[in-house]
C-alpha cells in the first residue's frame, strides 16, 4: 500500500545516550500524523530506541541485515534478531553499502527477501552516480539495480516494498535533485515496476527521494505527485531540522 513516509537515517552516528535524548524530542515534538516517521539508528541504539518510542507513532529502522537467520557470520545481524526488536523497517541497498563494503545487486536480491520473509518491510536503494547521469544513463541504472534487487520476488510481495531513489551525487553533498529530476525518475521507477509486474503495480508502491533533503526543499520535493516523502541523512542528527522537514512535507 502506497504510504507518506518521512525516514531519518542516522548511519554511524549517536552513542545510545544520544540517540534516546534525540528521539525523545522528535517523540515530544511530533504533531503531523499524516506522514509516517520513521528512525534508523545504528544496530547499538535499536534496543533502547525501540523502548523510547514504544506506543508512539513512530516507526523503528535498521540500516543493513544479513540474509541468514542465525550461524556462523560474525559481525552480522540477522533478520530474526531485528524482528525480535521491534524493527519495522530496513535499508537495503544504501549506496554507501554498495560503494564501502561491496554489496551487490544479488546480495542485495538475497537481504531483501530475507527482510520480506521476516515480515519487516525493506527500503530499497537505487540510484545513480554523476557520471551515470552525466552520460545519460540513469534510466539504465535504475533498471539494472531494480530487476537485479527484485529478482525473484513475488508479485504478492512487490506492495511491501518501499523503494528510495537516491542519487549518488546528492547523498551528503548538499546537492539535491531537483524536483523534477526527482519526479522524472519516480515516475520512470513506477512505470518500469508497471512493465514488470502488470497491475498498476507502479502506483502502489511507496517511492521516497533522499539525497540532501533539508526542511527548506522538502516542500518541493513532496509536492511532487509521484515523491511519496524522504529518506534523510544528515538532516535526521537533529530534532529540529528533521521536524522542520516533517512539517514541510506536502
Ligand atoms: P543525506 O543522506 O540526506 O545526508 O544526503 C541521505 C541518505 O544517504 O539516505
Amino acid at each position: 500500500m502506497r504510504e507518506k513516509i518521512i525516514a531519518g537515517n542516522w548511519k554511524m552516528n549517536k552513542t545510545v545516550p544520544e540517540a534516546l535524548s534525540l528521539v525523545q524530542e522528535i517523540k515530544i515534538k511530533l504533531t503531523r500524523s499524516d506522514y509516517k516517521v520513521v528512525v534508523i539508528p545504528p544496530f547499538t541504539a535499536l534496543y533502547s530506541v525501540g523502548g523510547a518510542i514504544s506506543g508512539s507513532p513512530i516507526k523503528l529502522g535498521a540500516q543493513n541485515v544479513f540474509w541468514e537467520d542465525a550461524g556462523a557470520y560474525t559481525g552480522e545481524i540477522s533478520p530474526v534478531m531485528l524482528a525480535d526488536l521491534g524493527v519495522e523497517y530496513v535499508i537495503v541497498g544504501h549506496s554507501e553499502r554498495r560503494k564501502y563494503f561491496g554489496e551487490t545487486d544479488e546480495m542485495i536480491n538475497k537481504k531483501l527477501k530475507a527482510v520480506l520473509a521476516h515480515n519487516m518491510t525493506p527500503i530499497l536503494c537505487v540510484g545513480e552516480s554523476l557520471e551515470d547521469r552525466e552520460a545519460g544513463r540513469t534510466i539504465n541504472v535504475i533498471t539494472a539495480q531494480l530487476k537485479a534487487a527484485l529478482d525473484g520476488i513475488p508479485f504478492v510481495d512487490i506492495e511491501n516494498i518501499v523503494i528510495a531513489y537516491e542519487p549518488l551525487w546528492a547523498i551528503g553533498t548538499g546537492k539535491t535533485a531537483t524536483p523534477i529530476q526527482a519526479q522524472t525518475v519516480h515516475a520512470f521507477i513506477r512505470e518500469e515496476l508497471n512493465t514488470l509486474y502488470g497491475n498498476n503495480m507502479g502506483d502502489k508502491v511507496t517511492i521516497l527521494y533522499g539525497g540532501s533533503v533539508k526542511p527548506d526543499n522538502a516542500a518541493d520535493l513532496t509536492g511532487m505527485p509521484d515523491v511519496d516523502g524522504a529518506l534523510v541523512g544528515g538532516a535526521s542528527l537533529k530534532a529540529e531540522s528533521f521536524l522542520g522537514i516533517i512539517n514541510n512535507a506536502k
